[in-house]
């Protein structure tokens, strides 16, 4: 098979950043993708409806002209979040989802939640919305070696609040282990998860291949190759769970390449050439279309998209780096090939 034509996919997770930096990667994302949900650790982040409807202002007043894109808004939450500003935010129509964020877990997250047991008021205002939790699913207990903050996580408070709130949406973030992927498979309805490309392609061999490579850090960290293959496995069930989230994350060149990098991998500039590779790989890329493009909207319960996108088989070599406002960055592959091409002649 050497082009396939999908449903245009949607992005579940993104991070879009602010000001010149948004200018410079939203293109990326809108020529793939009809919508995004766009992730509110902006600094301050995104706490209310208000903070969301300016952000989301900002979003559409940097596409290129012609590019339809929808921003999906989401509320970062916080001890002090209410009831009453979820139910505002289900009354607005353009959030769609509140980011919860173990406070201090990663980029931007200082103002996120203390203790899960300070939230329960508004997880049932969630519940009776039907607006779904996006959970960065990490403890962050400092006793609680990296690789594991995931599983602890499970164990430790996921368990428990799925089965508290029992009509409340969650989507397990960005799982990156055997343990989320089993847990979401085996859960009640109304739990899915999201899937990074660069979690179905890497390793955690990829941050030490012959040296340290900040470009390949993110959180949650890239775990070992069996935890690789049960995600992909995931990835490619047809289970409805499990559906694409990006979680394209980007950062200036040297914030990376620092005594203390930030973390996350910028993807959004060949995402669905990413995913079809990892999908190949696998030999399931009639398995794509359902991943990237139908399990969100349902989930979320929007239309799915009406439009199409196209992707050749065409080896190409990514930039060494792409411009980033003042600054530049390092996409994912940098200086590398990727096996899949977007075709401009979308329809
Ligand atoms: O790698 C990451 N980068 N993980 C996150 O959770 C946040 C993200 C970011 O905003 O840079
Ligand atoms: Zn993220």
């Amino acid at each position: 098979m050497d082009s396939l034509t999908l449903t245009r996919p949607d992005d579940w997770h993104l991070h879009l950043r602010d000001g010149d930096a948004l200018r410079a990667v939203l293109p990326d994302t809108a020529r793939q993708f009809a919508r995004a949900i766009v992730m509110p650790n902006l600094r301050p982040p995104v706490r209310s409806v208000a903070d969301a409807a300016a952000y989301r202002q900002r979003i559409l007043d940097a596409l290129p002209p012609g590019l339809p894109f929808e921003p999906l808004m989401t509320l970062y939450l916080t001890d002090n979040t209410s009831a009453d500003d979820i139910h505002h935010a289900r009354a607005s129509g353009f959030v769609h989802a509140v980011k919860y964020y173990p406070a201090g877990a990663t980029t931007n997250s200082d103002s996120g939640v203390t203790d899960l047991q300070r939230c329960e008021a508004v997880f049932d205002a969630l519940q009776d919305t039907g607006m779904p939790l996006l959970m960065h699913g990490e403890v962050t207990d400092p006793n609680v070696d990296i690789f594991d903050r995931e599983a602890v996580f499970i164990e430790r408070h996921l368990l428990r609040v799925a089965e508290q709130f029992p009509r409340l949406k969650i989507v397990l973030e960005h799982i990156t282990t055997a343990q989320g992927a089993q847990f979401v498979a085996q859960s009640r309805e109304g739990i899915g998860a999201t899937i990074t490309a660069h979690h179905l392609l890497l390793n955690r061999n990829a941050i030490f291949a012959g040296g340290l490579r900040p470009h390949a850090y993110c959180l949650p960290v890239l775990k070992r190759e069996t935890h690789r293959q049960a995600l992909v496995a995931a990835a490619i069930s047809g289970n409805p769970k499990f559906f694409l989230g990006t979680d394209s994350a980007p950062h200036a060149r040297h914030t990376k390449e620092a005594d203390c990098g930030c973390a996350g991998l910028y993807t959004a500039h060949s995402a669905m050439a990413l995913y079809a590779e990892a999908f190949e790989h696998a030999g399931a890329l009639h398995r794509l279309e359902g991943f990237a493009s139908f399990h969100g909207p349902d989930f979320y319960r929007l239309p799915r998209n009406q439009t199409q996108i196209c992707l050749q088989r065409e080896v190409w070599t990514v930039p060494a780096e792409l411009p980033f406002g003042e600054a530049t960055l390092v996409p994912m592959r940098a200086g590398e090939s990727v096996a899949w091409r977007l075709s401009p002649a979308a329809v």
